[in-house]
């Protein structure tokens, strides 16, 4: 039988499906919809892409070359990933000074799915799990589609965008007296678009309020090997910290080693003895669920990963003439300033207010040709910052620059 709301009209479409998905997709935003009405026949200059595969840095055939091992003619799935592959994981948090057992590591397609799997773990339906403001994107869609609700906790301003554990009691006190519990809390270390880590001191009160609270920390460290400036008692990877938390380290193929086409996450878990080991077997069955990391990845990770550092030298490179660029470009006595970019593919800048992020990224667009990010797409608690891909192919990304200082001077 059809269901009632037939013939759909867009508001009947809400009632046949599921509300996981935001009201307004498919509603472009103004950006979006200039972008695609654009006609103008320069070309146009993109500083957002974070594809590094479309912007010149492809890794040599050697690379693909591990993907033809031929034990992967055979389909043996093991739910946590290869062992082999995971004991390659194991070795990655040792470089990063993190003793870390094989039985502790799953490997998943992606950080977000692991984000997914996490989130169906840690927190029921309309259960809360705190993210940090401002932050990465994604992370409002991955909380929709597990019908997580989101609460945000701030990266305070005045610190630099630095993480504050007082931030997340401040929340969690507010949301207990509306009678909210906390399922788990997203730290993002170092953070999309900030670059700004944790400390270990406040590592440490973040997890002790989690072990007194109850909370799962998901510790998304996508970018803990682009870091430049560490501060001093900074800390890489939270699973491998002492506590009485059930911590989870994020990690993926995408970042490390610049191979997003591979499609490989993994994390770290850690906790306390009885937690720990539940929540691993119920991790175990999610992915047993799905199986849905490739064999050729899983069988090339050990030599992948010991190649990491080549791997990673151009992009290391791309990123550091990108920020020599911003320093040129943005030097004192700019109206821009250039915030610290301690770590990261992303560069903000901080611009003088004169009309809002989003006439401004649009007068960019069409009367400069290029294409920026607006703060506001990252939860920046005012206006106005600009967000650049550091990833950007160096002679875009100095025009795009040179452009936007002219518009802004
Ligand atoms: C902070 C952060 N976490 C996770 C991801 C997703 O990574 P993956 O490709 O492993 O899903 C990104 C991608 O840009 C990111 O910026």
């Amino acid at each position: 039988m059809l269901p009632t709301c037939y013939p759909y009209t867009p508001a009947s479409v809400f009632q046949a499906l599921s509300t996981r998905m935001p009201k307004a997709l498919g509603q472009e935003n103004r950006l979006t919809k200039a972008l695609a009405a654009r006609t103008r026949p320069e070309p146009l200059l993109d500083l957002t892409g974070t594809n590094p595969t479309t912007a010149g840095l492809v890794h040599p055939d050697d690379v693909f070359a591990l993907l033809g091992d031929p034990g992967s003619r055979l389909y043996e799935p093991e739910p946590r990933g290869r062992l082999e592959a995971r004991e390659a994981v194991a070795r990655y948090y040792a470089s990063h000074g993190v003793p870390a057992q094989a039985s502790r590591i799953l490997l998943s397609a992606s950080s977000s799915e692991t984000y997914s799997w996490l989130f169906k773990l840690l927190a029921g339906p309309g259960e809360t799990v705190l993210v940090p403001a401002p932050s990465y994107p994604l992370l409002d869609a991955l909380a929709g589609l597990e019908a997580v609700r989101l609460e945000r906790y701030r990266l305070p301003e005045e610190d630099g965008w630095a993480f504050h554990a007082g931030a997340v009691e401040e929340k969690l006190d507010e949301l207990a007296h509306r009678g909210q519990r906390v399922a788990a809390v997203v730290v993002v270390n170092p953070n999309n678009p900030t670059g700004t880590g944790i400390s270990r001191g406040e590592a440490t009160a973040l997890l002790d309020l989690a072990a007194r609270h109850g909370f799962g920390v998901i510790s998304d460290e996508v970018f803990a090997d682009d870091v430049r400036a560490r501060p001093r008692d900074g800390v890489a990877v939270l699973a491998g910290l002492e506590s009485d938390a059930l911590v989870f380290s994020l990690g993926g193929l995408s970042k490390t080693l610049v191979l997003p086409q591979l499609k490989l996450g993994f994390l770290l878990a850690s906790g306390p003895a009885p937690l720990l080991a539940a929540a691993l077997e119920r991790l175990e069955w999610i992915a047993d669920t799905f199986l849905s990391v490739g064999t050729p990845v899983q069988r090339a990770l050990p030599q992948l990963l010991a190649r990491r550092l080549q791997l990673k030298a151009p992009l290391t490179r791309r990123l550091a003439t990108n920020l020599g660029a911003l320093r040129s470009t943005f030097g004192a006595g700019s109206p821009v300033s250039v915030l610290p970019c301690h770590a990261g593919w992303s560069a903000v800048l901080r611009v003088p207010r004169r009309e809002s992020e989003e006439e401004l990224v649009l007068s960019l667009l069409e009367k400069q040709d290029v294409l920026a990010q607006p703060g506001y797409f990252y939860e920046f608690p005012h206006e106005a910052f600009l967000v650049l891909s550091l990833v950007t192919e160096p002679a875009t990304f100095a025009e795009g620059l040179a452009r936007i200082s002219n518009a802004l001077a």
